[in-house]
């Protein structure tokens, strides 16, 4: 322990939470939540604001159903890495996604995470160009230092524009070239400049990576993402979505070509490898969840969505206040200092309404964002409320 923190970053963590111990809302345990966002914790109650179950279906019924008639079919796991063995499901789930999606095939991972730290490292080789955008998720930054190591050239993008990239790629002698950027940035809700990124990328041997956790399933149509709305397709991408969020299941997975494209991932992700399996009733709750991506019920519930999103975004502006965001439901407001975020949150906490306070590092050091999740199981009054009490918190704090 003492050891430990002789690391400075480790010790500055440390102190970090210390000094905010009383308003920081980290670590936090929820002792009961409901249908419409409720939930306790402790003696307080509340409406939880950070959830990224952005279509409700941690709720809904259909998922629970399928999750429980393949429990008693398979068991809660198939206890084998996936380079030893499939349930049967893994392929299917896999050829659900593709087909909701578009493309040939995808593959499902355990998380996002180990997707992009699988992934990552085994697109690159030594002669090729990794290019990371500055924003994108710590995952792709922690594959991008797997990727240096094994001695790939890597890049920061900052900004993450189109120009940038441009001279960025006319510097450099590479054989190929990765482009790794997020379809929507989970703290701030916005969208890079897809379209432009993916333009420049492929006229200098590049293939743009998008890592789209929070776009997949609310944005674009039927939900296939930030860069399926950008690029109208996702034949020329590759783009990884998650199974958590939207989802509400477990798991991540990227599309890819069907044949030798598929084998040499599995082959080369050692996540992929060397990690167990999404668990069988996941894999059934992920084809319930395409069902519904692909019925009229989606059409429902993206439209109480988005008439919710619009409702908060307005609201807030109309308080005079800056809004990030809005596109997906992330919306996030601009609040400033570190202390000043923190009171922010905890005041309307206080007030019965969770939302997530974000601060450096996760956002630059004086940009510190109250990050509000909406959800299509919030109801408009909850929303309301929600921009009152941010209303009065203004008053008061900011
Ligand atoms: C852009 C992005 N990628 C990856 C992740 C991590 O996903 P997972 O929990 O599946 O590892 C997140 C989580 O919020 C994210 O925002």
């Amino acid at each position: 322990m003492q050891h430990l923190l002789k690391d400075k970053v480790t010790r500055l963590g440390v102190t970090f939470l210390d000094r905010y111990l009383d308003i920081h809302l980290k670590d936090i345990d929820i002792d009961y939540m409901d249908d419409q966002r409720r939930m306790r914790i402790g003696s307080q109650e509340m409406v939880n604001f950070g959830s990224d179950s952005f279509l409700g279906l941690d709720r809904d019924r259909r998922l629970h159903q399928a999750i429980t008639d393949c429990l008693s079919e398979w068991g809660t796991h198939n206890g084998a890495s996936r380079a030893f063995s499939n349930c049967a499901l893994g392929g299917q789930a896999e050829q659900r996604l593709a087909r909701w999606l578009g493309v040939e095939d995808t593959l499902i991972f355990t998380s996002v995470t180990l997707a992009n730290t699988g992934l990552i490292p085994a697109l690159v080789s030594k002669r090729d160009l990794l290019v990371v955008d500055r924003h994108s998720h710590n995952s792709i930054q922690e594959a991008a230092k797997i990727a240096a190591s094994n001695g790939v050239t890597v890049r920061e993008l900052y900004p993450c524009l189109p120009e940038t990239l441009e001279s960025l790629l006319q510097s450099e002698h590479y054989d190929a070239c990765l482009v790794a950027v997020d379809g929507v940035y989970s703290m701030s809700g916005q969208i890079p400049p897809l379209a432009e990124l993916d333009r420049v990328a492929r006229a200098h041997r590049g293939l743009l990576y998008v890592d789209d956790a929070h776009g997949i399933g609310v944005i674009g149509d039927r939900g296939r993402g930030a860069a399926h709305r950008a690029l109208g397709t996702l034949q020329n991408v590759l783009m990884v979505g998650s199974l958590s969020k939207a989802f509400s299941c477990l798991g991540g997975f990227v599309t890819c070509k069907r044949g030798e494209l598929k084998r040499i991932l599995k082959i080369k992700s050692n996540t992929f490898i060397f990690g167990g399996p999404v668990p069988p009733p996941y894999l059934a709750a992920i084809i319930a969840a395409c069902d519904i991506l692909e019925s009229a019920d989606y059409d429902r519930l993206i439209a109480q969505l988005r008439m919710l999103i619009e409702r908060l975004v307005d609201g807030i502006r109309n308080l005079g206040m800056q809004v990030l965001g809005g596109e997906s439901p992330i919306v996030s407001v601009t609040i400033g200092d570190i202390e000043k975020t923190f009171r922010a949150g905890k005041w309307l906490f206080d007030h019965g309404y969770y939302v997530q306070s974000a601060t450096y590092p996760a956002v630059p050091i004086n940009g510190g964002l109250l990050r509000i999740q909406v959800n299509a199981n919030h109801t408009a009054e909850q929303i309301d409320g929600l921009i009152q009490a941010i209303g009065k918190m203004k008053q008061c704090l900011v």
